[in-house]
């Protein structure tokens, strides 16, 4: 698929914009400060519902204004589509296709789009709950109904805590008893269904993430991805602290045997583990007045080279690592997307790489219906990616 044309109107710095864009690459050029990750970011919240930068919405809308827009006309199998978000500062925020209103959920279901950003690099070197975010974007991108699930699993996962705190305080009554075993029932319902489906999300980015990783740093340094599962007795307050022997082998296991293989009933199922686990759990969920377990409290630990990326990593690997990551979610998504190509973002990743990494990964993306690419300095991005050029100056597009 790709994006035809996008109008922003009052988002951050952008009055009001309208972008033309074409099949094939574009590069969105201007100095620091200009807007141009604010363009790409505004298509990246209409196809994940959420920014790469912030966590607020808020911060998105301009300055004084109280609501903002992007709009995106979408092209894919000769469908020409229009998308739309209003971002309110307060109230709901608004989404319509083809000037239909839609639930605003369910908007990623007409535009998928994978954005890489310096951020990333936080994916390998920081906290477990943006590699549970970045899995969990891409199960709905590839299967939009589980946005319900993850939805409806927060929501339990929090009343079930607000019970917990209670009986804290409290000391458990036999009421109580009672409703903690209907919350537990659905915790494990849903959560077993989060954890298989991102265990076979996870097993099956391994092959493109190696040959991705492969392509951008032009050697092979075994990239894996392992599930640490706290129905295990993973535990993400001590991951960090752990040998990585202690986290990998009990993972392996797992992950070949039973909680990818979905949750039918049997011994080893993945909800028989989350149910003993809970009930191993109850004296400390009670002391604690929290859920201890669940895909709320799982990792997913990167190894290079048979070693955790992260703390062992170099700056570079590290980098080639979340960028393959995505390279490969994109490549995941291409294979079973009835649209066509995610369209490819690349926002300031140039600069970043030395020439022969900037030519391999213009070589890797090429294939892509849509590439969108920002940088500072054009001569940063390789010759064959700038044919389609587009000059940003303070909130606006001007002539190059
Ligand atoms: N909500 C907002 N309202 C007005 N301006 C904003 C808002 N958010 C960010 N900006 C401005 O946008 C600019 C940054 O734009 P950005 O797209 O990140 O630049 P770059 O071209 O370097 O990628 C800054 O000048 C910042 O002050
Ligand atoms: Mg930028």
């Amino acid at each position: 698929m790709r994006v035809t044309h996008l109008s922003l109107t009052d988002f951050r710095n952008y009055a009001a914009v309208e972008v033309p864009f074409e099949p094939g690459p574009n590069l969105i050029v201007g100095r620091n400060g200009q807007g141009k990750t604010n363009l790409v970011e505004a298509l990246g919240f209409l196809s994940t519902l959420s920014s790469h930068r912030v966590s607020t919405t808020s911060a998105m809308i301009r300055a004084g204004q109280d609501a903002g827009i992007i709009r995106a006309r979408l092209e894919y199998n000769g469908r020409d589509l229009l998308t739309e978000v209003q971002i309110n500062r307060s109230g709901l925020n608004r989404a319509q296709v083809n000037r239909s209103v839609i639930k605003t959920r369910d908007l990623p279901r007409y535009f998928s789009s994978v954005l890489f950003a310096p951020e990333d690099l936080a994916l390998v070197r920081g906290d477990p709950s943006g590699r549970r975010r970045f899995l969990d974007q891409l199960l709905v991108l590839r299967t939009p109904r589980l946005a319900g699930v993850l939805a409806d699993y927060d929501r339990v996962l929090r009343q079930r805590n607000t019970l917990l705190k209670s009986a804290r305080a409290s000391g458990l009554r036999t009421t109580q008893l009672g409703t903690l075993e209907i919350w537990d029932d659905r915790l494990v319902e849903l959560g077993s269904e989060i954890i298989d489906e991102r265990a076979e999300l996870v097993r099956q980015l391994g092959e493109p993430l190696r040959a991705a990783y492969e392509a951008v740093a032009g050697e092979d340094h075994g990239p894996q991805l392992l599930s640490s599962l706290s129905i295990m007795g993973a535990d993400e307050e001590n991951s960090a602290s752990v040998e990585p022997r202690a986290v990998v082998e009990p993972v392996e296991t797992i992950v070949g045997s039973g909680v990818s293989t979905g949750s039918t009933a049997g011994a080893g199922s993945t909800t028989d583990l989350f149910r003993a686990a809970l009930a191993g759990l109850r004296r400390k969920e009670l002391d604690r007045g929290m859920t201890l377990v669940g895909p709320h409290r799982d990792d997913l630990v990167f190894m290079l080279n048979q070693l955790p990326a992260k703390g062992y990593a170099s700056h570079g690997e590290s980098w080639s690592f979340a960028l393959a990551l995505k390279l490969a979610s994109a490549e995941l998504l291409r294979r079973d997307s009835a649209s066509g190509d995610p369209v490819l973002i690349l926002d300031d990743v140039f600069a970043e790489l030395d020439l022969s990494r900037r030519r391999r990964l213009a070589a890797a993306v090429t294939g892509f219906q849509q590439v969108l690419i920002t940088a500072a300095v054009l001569e940063d991005v390789p010759e064959d990616l700038t044919a389609h050029t587009i000059h940003i100056n303070a909130g606006a597009v001007v002539d190059g």
